[in-house]
């Protein structure tokens, strides 16, 4: 009957898997709508952790349809180590996964061109996770690229040599030494395997469920802020991350959309390179890193950390019209006594709580308020400090959205519905 879309409100990895996995239960279908292998998105259950890159979160549900759409960009090779994975574990993916044809494939020469452009950039580079989503974005757009349903096609192994082709001669203007060979063996390996997945028309199918009376939950990929309108261009992805492209990476009508969740973490983090404007270059960063376990789910890359910056969040809130927020990793602020939280920009001497045009070019001071932390204390789901209480209040004045769900740990119990707290409804 209706969708529901949950996203990242800052620059990715606040948690978004360990939230799909726990809300699922609520729909019959989660879609995957953006992005594609960059991702990662972690599950802790029962101890035992699993990192997700394309399939979507709802997998560990028993009886959950989960669609990756048409929006994703797909490589077959991580796709198919994580299906083995899944595979090995029982998941029945045959009754659970299915695949939109319109799906953009990745291929070995994207991942190349992706290095070479990096490479190239020097200075300057975006801290791309590599995985081709930028020249795989690049021919969809530039009306090249091959989806997953060309594989039905007879002349597959044609389309894929025209455009491999384009590849190398766009490759032999960077200086970038590249053994194809071995690569391409696996590849085309992997796509007999993915041929064999359920592959659908991912609008029909998604717009029959909605039809039946069900609830799909769509979940984002990377973080608002990560945006190609709206992020820190040019340090951004290729997708569109804002709830809005939930429609057009599955197909479905915004009238169909009902709630978006918005995702923060209780203070802030970044991986790759870009503007940050409350990262914290000092002690109290690393002891963020530490107690958080910042590094990337799928490039292992520390993650910069920062406070929490509300003029950021208040402008993804307002760009998704996020009705309920969710904030994650509290636990990892037990740690101070005293928590920042920037509320405004300095620029050029004037307070603004506004993004600038350009965070690349305009220096921004962040204007920090000191708020009482819950140090000591460890988080447990029964009661929460009072402390934690008024931080969370505060980020509910200070955005006007209420916070449906409190994150205090990796594992799939450790969260606080706040709804169902006399305090919070
Ligand atoms: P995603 O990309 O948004 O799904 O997030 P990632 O999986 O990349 O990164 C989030 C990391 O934080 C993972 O290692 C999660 O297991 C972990 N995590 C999620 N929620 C919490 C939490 O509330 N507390 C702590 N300490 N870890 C969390
Ligand atoms: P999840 O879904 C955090 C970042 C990269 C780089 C920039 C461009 O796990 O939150 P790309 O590979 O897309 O060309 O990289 O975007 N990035 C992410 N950062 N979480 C992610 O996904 C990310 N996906 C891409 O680090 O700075
Ligand atoms: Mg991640």
């Amino acid at each position: 009957m209706a969708v529901d879309v949950l996203i990242g409100l800052q620059w990715g990895d606040e948690g978004k898997g360990k939230i799909v996995d726990y809300l699922a239960p609520r729909y019959s279908m989660i879609a995957r709508f953006q992005g594609g292998p960059n991702a990662g998105h972690t599950l802790k259950i029962d101890g035992q952790k699993f990192v997700l890159h394309t399939v979507p979160s709802g997998i560990f549900n028993e009886g959950m349809l989960n669609l990756i759409g048409n929006g994703v960009v797909i490589d077959p090779i991580t796709l198919n180590a994580e299906l083995s994975k899944l595979n090995a574990l029982g998941i029945a993916l045959d009754k659970s996964l299915f695949i939109a044809r319109k799906a953009h494939l990745i291929l070995p020469t994207h991942r190349m061109l992706d290095a070479a452009s990096e490479s190239a950039k020097g200075a300057g580079k975006i801290g791309s996770t590599l995985k081709g989503i930028g020249p795989t974005y690049m021919d969809k757009t530039g009306r090249n690229g091959l989806r997953i349903g060309d594989l039905e096609h007879p002349d597959f192994k044609k389309q894929y040599q025209i455009l491999k082709e384009k590849h190398l001669r766009l490759l032999e203007q960077y200086q970038f030494d590249y053994n194809l060979d071995e690569i391409e063996t696996e590849w085309f390996n992997c796509i007999e395997l993915i041929r064999k997945q359920n592959l659908v028309n991912g609008e029909y199918f998604i717009n029959s469920i909605l039809q039946r009376g069900e609830h799909v939950l769509a979940e984002g990929a990377q973080g608002s802020m990560l945006d190609i309108d709206f992020g820190t261009y040019p340090f951004v992805t290729s997708s569109n991350t804002m709830a809005a492209a939930a429609c057009t990476g599955l197909g479905v009508a915004p009238t169909k959309i009902r709630d978006v969740y918005g995702i923060s973490k209780a203070y802030c983090t970044r991986v790759g390179s870009g503007p940050f404007p409350t990262e914290l270059f000092d002690d109290t960063g690393e002891r963020i890193r530490k107690e958080g376990a910042e590094f990337g789910a799928t490039t292992g890359r520390p993650r910069r950390c920062g406070w929490l910056d509300l003029p950021a969040l208040n402008y993804t809130i307002m760009l998704s019209g996020t009705n309920r927020l969710i904030i994650t990793k509290a636990d990892v602020l037990s740690i101070f006594d005293q928590i920042q939280v920037c509320n405004a920009y300095n620029i050029n001497g004037v307070s603004v709580t506004e993004m600038p045009y350009d965070l690349c070019t305009t220096r921004v001071t962040p204007e920090y308020e000191s708020v009482k932390g819950w140090a000591g204390t460890t988080l447990n789901v029964n009661e929460i400090p009072d402390a934690l209480i008024s931080y969370l209040k505060y980020i509910e004045n200070k955005t006007g959205v209420k916070i449906s769900l409190l994150s205090i740990g990796p594992e799939r119990e450790q969260l606080i519905e706040l709804e169902n707290l006399k305090i919070f409804s």
